[in-house]
């Protein structure tokens, strides 16, 4: 029988990358779109060989009627609350009444199984919807690749390269930062949709870079080793970030308040992964972190 494997999100950046994986895995894909979805990405994923369904999350009986005969929904989504916990919902039950017996949440960030409730509002979302998961007869696999590559060229301070600065908080010199491009975390969450027997939780990192390790790249890559700058501790960040959100109630409702990058700094010293599970499945050519500073010393995304 074939896999058909059902994705949510498909249209995202994420997503995109996710379903070329796939089909060329040899799995049929089967897209969820909108009626607001962006028409050329959905023209592309068409002409990819992927189904395109246009759904209406709210209509359950038209999703499970889109579940039926898959073995695993891919979850994809991104936003805030009416997307990680009224979309992802809907989606989940509409697949636990069709018989679907896999689901994979858009989790794909640092384990925050390791971190305190409250600490980020995005991860928040993620451990709200996880509870509906837990309880559901579902099988389910969350991948967490910590930071995408990409964030490095934010200059979110961690890596500033106009102030040739590399951000960090006391005692966490050398502490691990968990990376892994956009590519890359699709190729591996292709891989886990087709596996029956993925565990609960796989975590993965293209790279891990700590902030001397990233200080001695910057040697090579930009020619100039970039200076560590001590930001205070990190209980110090924490509060910051709770003194800004309590002074900005309106910010929990944006996608992007003034606090948004800080809460995933912190994330990023707060827990990192300390077993990978990147080789689960063989032939992947993780992007290294000389490449990805190369591309940003380029100006090429990562
Ligand atoms: N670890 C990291 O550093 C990192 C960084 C960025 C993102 N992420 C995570 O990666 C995952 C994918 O993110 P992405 O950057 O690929 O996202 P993206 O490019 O913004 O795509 C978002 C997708 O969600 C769909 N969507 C948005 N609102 C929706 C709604 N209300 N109902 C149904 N579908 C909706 C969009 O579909 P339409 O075309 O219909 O709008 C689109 O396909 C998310 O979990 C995100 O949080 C992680």
């Amino acid at each position: 029988m074939d896999n058909i494997i059902l994705v949510a999100g498909a249209t995202g950046n994420l997503g995109g990358s996710v379903c070329k994986h796939l089909v060329k895995n040899g799995a049929r894909v089967r897209a969820l779109v909108r009626a607001q979805s962006d028409q050329e990405k959905v023209n592309e994923l068409r002409k990819s060989g992927v189904e395109i369904i246009a759904v209406n999350f709210a209509d359950e009986d038209g999703l499970v009627s889109v579940c039926k005969g898959v073995s695993c929904v891919v979850s994809v989504l991104a936003g805030l609350r009416e997307v990680i916990v009224t979309a992802q919902s809907q989606l989940l039950q509409a697949a636990v009444k069709a018989g679907v017996p896999r689901f994979i949440p858009s989790d794909f960030c640092t384990d925050f199984t390791q971190l305190k409730a409250g600490e980020n509002r995005n991860f928040d979302l993620r451990r709200e919807f996880q509870a509906l998961l837990e309880t559901s007869n579902i099988q389910a696999t969350s991948v967490f690749n910590g930071a995408f590559a990409y964030v490095l060229q934010y200059g979110i301070p961690l890596l500033d390269t106009k102030g040739k600065t590399i951000a960090y908080y006391s005692g966490k010199a050398d502490w691990q930062i968990d990376f892994t491009t956009i590519a890359d975390t699709a190729t591996f969450t292709a891989y886990a949709a087709l596996d029956d027997t993925a565990p609960r939780y796989l975590r993965i990192a293209g790279f891990q870079l700590s902030p001397n390790g990233l200080a001695a790249l910057t040697g090579r890559v930009f020619g100039e080793h970039f200076k560590l700058k001590e930001q205070g501790t990190l209980e110090q960040f924490s509060a910051y970030i709770q003194k800004l959100r309590t002074e900005n109630p309106d910010g929990e409702n944006q996608l992007y308040p003034q606090w948004q990058q800080m809460q995933y700094l912190y994330s990023m010293y707060a827990a990192h992964h300390h077993k990978l599970d990147n080789d689960r499945y063989p032939g992947i050519n993780w992007q290294t972190a000389e490449i990805t500073l190369n591309e940003i010393s380029n100006n090429k995304i990562a």
